[in-house]
């Protein structure tokens, strides 16, 4: 179960790729993928935005929730629940760069929503909360850069409450063969490895306590999340020019993963019983 990266190295990379994912995704600091609905012509912005909506409703949010966004980045998400539901959330990431984004970010808001909102630099795999903390955990895109994931999910499911719900995404690994392409332009480059499938990540939240609400395989929104990317990238950029170029034709070997089955993203909703 265990990756050949550290926590080291995915700290390093977000704090320096800081800047060419605000160049590239959203100048706002959020860097997850997007939940398409169809026929709705969504630009990738909307289609995020339009995750973070699906899961405040899948993970009943609401305005008496206490949230840990585990993995929360530049804080963009954590500080946009607050201000839909009116809910306490904190906020915890790796990167030193990014909870300073995040708290920057919290500096410009309104004294009610500052006193909601806390970011806090920490692991997943080290909450430094006690148990029984947060009515809701919350996690987008961070879970598979982390090498001892079971330990992450024994991490949530301690600081919950009895009853307390964890919504969240993260890539899969369909199946174990990977062609070199997928090697390259995925894992290696998103420091990433995982023996979780779609079937046995229910099984290792089950085995953490975890019983599954509902499980999604959502693999064609990351599909598409990625052509997108990949278009904008190729449309260039000064600061980051060589970045952009490899970041196009990587993005679209990873949309082309996808439909080889060699990376998968889902969203599950799980209960601490
Ligand atoms: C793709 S970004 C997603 C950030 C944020 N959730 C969002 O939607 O904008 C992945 C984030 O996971 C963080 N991360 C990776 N490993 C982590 C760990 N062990 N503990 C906490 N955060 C971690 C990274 O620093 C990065 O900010």
């Amino acid at each position: 179960m265990l990756s050949k990266f550290s926590e080291a190295q995915t700290e390093q990379y977000y704090d320096h790729e800081d800047a060419v994912y605000r160049a590239l995704w959203d100048k706002d600091g959020s860097v997850h993928w997007g939940l398409f609905e169809d026929g709705a012509n969504m630009t990738f912005l909307e289609a995020g935005a339009n995750l973070n909506a699906v899961m405040r409703r899948r993970g009943k949010l609401a305005a008496d929730s206490h949230v840990l966004d585990v993995g929360c980045g530049s804080g963009t998400t954590a500080i946009a629940l607050c201000h839909a539901l009116g809910c306490r959330v904190t906020g915890v990431d790796l990167s030193g760069v990014r909870i300073a984004n995040a708290i920057d970010s919290l500096e410009e808001e309104p004294r009610p929503v500052q006193d909601k909102v806390a970011f806090e630099k920490a692991s997943a795999t080290d909450l430094p909360f006690p148990a029984g903390t947060f009515s809701h955990a919350w996690s987008q895109a961070t879970i598979y850069h982390v090498p001892d994931k079971v330990k992450v999910l024994e991490e949530v499911y301690r600081v919950l409450e009895p009853g307390g719900i964890f919504v969240f995404d993260d890539l899969l690994k369909p199946q174990p063969n990977i062609s070199e392409e997928a090697r390259k332009f995925v894992y290696e480059r998103l420091l990433y490895d995982t023996d979780f499938s779609f079937e046995s990540y229910q099984e290792a939240l089950k085995a953490a306590g975890f019983e599954v609400l509902e499980a999604e395989d959502i693999s064609r929104h990351l599909k598409t999340s990625y052509q997108m990317l990949s278009d904008a990238a190729s449309r260039g950029n000064e600061e980051h020019r060589e970045r952009f170029a490899f970041l196009a034709e990587a993005y679209q070997e990873t949309a082309r993963s996808v439909d080889r089955k060699e990376v998968g993203w889902a969203l599950f909703v799980c209960r601490k019983p």
